[in-house]
């Protein structure tokens, strides 16, 4: 491959240029190589952040990130094969009943996941809830299991796109995550190397996603249907809802706990709401579109599915889960509804109870966690439960309760309904 300076990419980038397939291809190896260096590659994601991409520069991104490791080769799992990827949110635990409900419907999900970080939890943290279950499959394993179960939530290799594995822990110190052609590229890079047939995206707007504006997930949202298309992976996103939590649970065990009602045919209306809307898109873009997931999730097919992915992983279904040894209960000053529960003040919450973690090396409380019992709308009355505070160690809840204090409120009259699912992009 042809050698360029990386000052000079970094310069064309910064004085808006265009970069060339080649220097695009050389930078993004050769960062993986480590012999560019991470100060020139923080310059260079700056630069794009500030400068942004064109369609082709971001396919080309994403395809030199997607050859810079494997690309594993699902042909031999005997259903069609398609995945749901969330761009993040606080009770965010829609891949849990997710995956077990499309496999019982006919379709293999393969599933790999990450953890944690920041006020967004990680599917990988709550099922590690679950007594002897375990992320880290080998290839073998996960083919195994995709073709006998249909389903697998696990860990993504060392190996599946490692320039990504690289540039997303520099991002993240670098002030670089925002930039949408590095979103796209970093998402989609992992999801077309996993090697899956169809791809359903559900792009989060609100206080509590990356997201915070309509017309920014939406243009990620496209980037990422775009790119998907164009790497042969049948895409289409859906624009939903995360000012308020997903649930009332938010936290990992807490999280656990709330999909398993939905798989037994409960469970919060928009968890039930979210996993059937992505269910049906996941069904139609593998020609499945004339199964009904609601069925699966009422005659119990969905929950016995769910059973066989968490013991072929060494997790204990039936296992009860973790529970706190600290809980704080709040209730309701005065009569009226609650308004708004901020998804971003009750994800710090979770987060400062131990439910999340500030470093990548940092363990997590499978326990701790908020446990809402009110949604926006539902009337109170004073002195009724809003949510209590889960954690280990009672030192933890001071500062989580001033953050969900202020995430919170009631008042006299109602909020207007917002819908969940906003917009549809495919
Ligand atoms: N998730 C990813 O995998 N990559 C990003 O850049 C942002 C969210």
């Amino acid at each position: 491959m042809t050698g360029f300076a990386a000052v000079d990419v970094i310069r064309a980038k910064r004085d808006g240029g265009v970069l060339s397939d080649a220097q695009i291809d050389w930078v993004v190896s050769a960062y993986t190589r480590g012999d560019v260096a991470d100060e020139q590659m923080a310059a260079l994601a700056m630069a794009i952040l500030l400068r942004g991409m064109t369609g082709p520069e971001i396919a080309r991104w994403t395809a030199a990130m997607i050859a810079s490791g494997e690309r594993l080769d699902l042909s031999a799992v005997p259903r069609p094969t398609v995945d749901k990827h969330s761009t993040g949110g606080v009770g965010d635990k829609i891949t849990l009943p997710l995956t077990p409900l499309v496999a019982a419907c006919g379709a293999a999900v393969p599933q790999l996941s990450g953890r944690g970080l920041g006020h967004t939890g990680g599917t990988l943290d709550k099922l590690e809830a679950i007594p002897g279950w375990r992320a880290t499959l080998s290839n073998r394993e996960f083919l195994t299991q995709l073709a006998e179960v249909g389903a697998v939530v696990c860990a993504a290799g060392a190996e599946l796109a490692p320039a990504d594995r690289k540039l997303y822990a520099l991002r993240d110190v670098t002030g670089t995550v925002e930039a949408i052609p590095l979103i796209a590229s970093s998402i989609m890079s992992k999801k077309i190397a996993e090697g899956t047939g169809a791809l359903v995206l559900d792009v989060k707007v609100g206080s509590g996603a990356f997201m915070k504006s309509a017309d920014d997930a939406r243009e990620l949202a496209r980037t990422m249907v775009e790119l998907g298309g164009a790497h042969g992976v049948r895409t289409v996103a859906l624009l939903t809802d995360m000012s308020t939590p997903l649930g009332l649970a938010v936290g990992n065990a807490v999280e656990v706990a709330e999909s398993v009602e939905v798989l037994a045919g409960g469970g919060p209306a928009d968890v039930v709401e979210l996993t059937l809307a992505l269910a049906r898109e996941m069904l139609g873009a593998v020609g499945l579109g004339d199964v009904d997931p609601a069925e699966a999730l009422k005659d119990g097919r969905a929950m016995d599915s769910w059973r066989a992915m968490v013991r072929a992983q060494g997790g204990d279904p039936e296992a009860s889960l973790p529970a706190a040894a600290e809980t704080e209960v709040v209730r309701a000053e005065s009569d009226g509804y609650v308004t708004g529960v901020d998804a971003y003040g009750v994800g710090l919450a979770a987060w400062r109870l131990g439910a999340g973690r500030a470093r990548k090396e940092d363990p997590v409380s499978a326990a701790a966690g908020v446990v809402l019992h009110r949604r926006p709308g539902d009337p109170v009355r004073a002195g009724d439960v809003l949510y209590e505070l889960r954690a280990d160690d009672a030192a933890r809840i001071p500062a989580a309760a001033a953050d969900a204090a202020g995430a919170v409120t009631v008042a006299a009259t109602p909020p207007a309904a917002t819908p969940l699912v906003l917009e549809r992009i495919g």
